[in-house]
């Protein structure tokens, strides 16, 4: 199975790294390269996550990282992970979510 993970912060990086113990296949995506470029390194960027986890996985050709939205064409499921900061109302901005539902291929009946 192929999963893709949009956004790899604090809650996708974890849920990537977690997906290839069953077995499935993920790709990441983020619109930041630096996170891609140290992901497809085996590089961790979060505190909790060891760098050899990233790279065990990496060897096993489990998880590859991008920032090519087109990949997300090949996913079975799609889980997005993007930031929905607090407005000053304290309500969640959901502006993140709905770019990337509208932008990614294949997400509306325009592309
Ligand atoms: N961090 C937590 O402890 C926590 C706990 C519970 C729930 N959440 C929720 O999980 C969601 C993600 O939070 P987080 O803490 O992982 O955020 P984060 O800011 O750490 O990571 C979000 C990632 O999404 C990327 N991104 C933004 N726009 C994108 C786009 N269009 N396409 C691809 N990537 C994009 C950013 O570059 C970033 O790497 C939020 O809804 C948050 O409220 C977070």
């Amino acid at each position: 199975m192929m999963i893709c993970v949009v956004g790899l912060g604090y809650v996708g990086l974890p849920l990537a790294i977690q997906f290839p113990r069953s077995s499935a296949k993920v790709t990441g995506l983020d619109i930041d390269q630096s996170k891609i470029d140290q992901v497809n390194r085996g590089r961790s960027y979060i505190k909790h996550i060891a760098s050899k986890t990233v790279s065990e996985v990496l060897r096993a050709k489990r998880l590859n990282a991008s920032t090519d939205s087109s990949r997300i064409k090949n996913a079975e499921a799609v889980i997005m992970c993007v930031p929905t900061p607090l407005t000053k109302n304290r309500e969640p901005d959901i502006s993140f979510v709905i770019k990337t539902g509208t932008t990614y291929p294949g997400t509306t009946d325009e592309n």
